[in-house]
């Protein structure tokens, strides 16, 4: 299947197709997930918590992000792949942003990037589009900022904070945009914006309708334990099959099941006379 751009999903989203975006971190799951015949992949920062172990998102570095979107592309060779912009990445400056947001594109062959936040990150996507660079605004629960925003918590439940992101979904769009990721808001805000705008509305954990879905793939394929947000549809148990097969593996190693004759190399046919008379040698 040919890897789809701007074009296509602007296309997609006037068809009123849906689109169907998943996170990756590693090389095997980009293969799967391209082999499912996704749409897109975002290498989120999430990446922190999901496969680094950490608490949020803020200690994940360029390194890390670049590190990873590198394998997702050798796994994803054929999909649209977008490169999660980290803390600290694009708050300092302008020229900072850019330059990190061309990181991406030079040094993991990402075809976007995306960072969070609305009006208050507006000159950045100003520069980073005009640099070049197919950028993806993101509003609403905005991980980098749950200290701030109070935790993990749905925004735009009230008209004074629906007000404030409609504002910022506008700016967005007007910075030049190519789409807007939409988090924990709810459905009527994010099927409003997605009929408001002319760049395609995504969501994660923002209903629809709207013009595709994201999720976490160490949530809905059920190997992320510290907690699984209400928005979540569990596709798989991967934990419990992983922790069974762990298992199993230990049992069969302490009771001598594992390993049998089917799994080892035996001596080159027509070694063997040669093969036990040097093990002689050393008796
Ligand atoms: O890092 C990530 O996976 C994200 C999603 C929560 C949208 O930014």
């Amino acid at each position: 299947m040919a890897k789809k751009g701007r074009l296509e999903f602007v296309k997609m989203k006037q068809a009123g197709e849906q689109v169907a975006w998943v996170t990756a971190y590693d090389f095997p799951t980009a293969q799967f997930v391209e082999a499912a015949g996704m749409d897109m992949i975002l290498v989120g920062d999430s990446l922190g918590m999901i496969v680094l172990g950490y608490q949020g998102t803020i200690p994940v570095t360029m390194e890390d992000c670049i590190r990873h979107c590198q394998a997702v592309r050798r796994g994803a060779p054929n999909t649209f792949c977008v490169g999660d912009m980290p803390f600290l990445s694009y708050q300092i400056s302008d020229e900072d942003a850019v330059r990190n947001a061309g990181r991406f594109l030079k040094e993991a062959d990402m075809d976007c990037v995306k960072l969070e936040g609305g009006r208050r990150v507006i000159t950045r996507i100003k520069a980073i589009v005009d640099a070049g660079i197919l950028v993806i605004g993101h509003i609403g629960l905005t991980p980098q900022s749950s200290g701030p925003l109070g935790g993990f918590k749905a925004q735009g439940r009230d008209a004074a904070s629906a007000r404030d992101l409609i504002e910022d979904a506008l700016e967005i769009e007007k910075a030049g945009a190519f789409a807007l990721l939409l988090e924990a808001v709810p459905p009527e805000l994010t099927q409003f914006l997605a009929k408001k705008l002319t760049i395609p509305v995504y969501s994660i954990g923002a209903g629809g309708p709207c013009d595709g879905q994201l999720l976490i793939c160490g949530d809905m394929l059920g190997y992320f334990q510290a907690f699984t947000p209400k928005f979540v549809k569990k596709y798989a148990n991967v934990a419990e099959i992983e922790i069974n097969a762990f298992k199993e593996y230990v049992s069969d190693v302490k009771t001598g099941k594992f390993p049998t004759d089917d799994h080892v190399y035996h001596i080159l046919k027509g070694k063997e006379d040669e093969f036990y008379a040097m093990l002689k040698e050393y008796e």
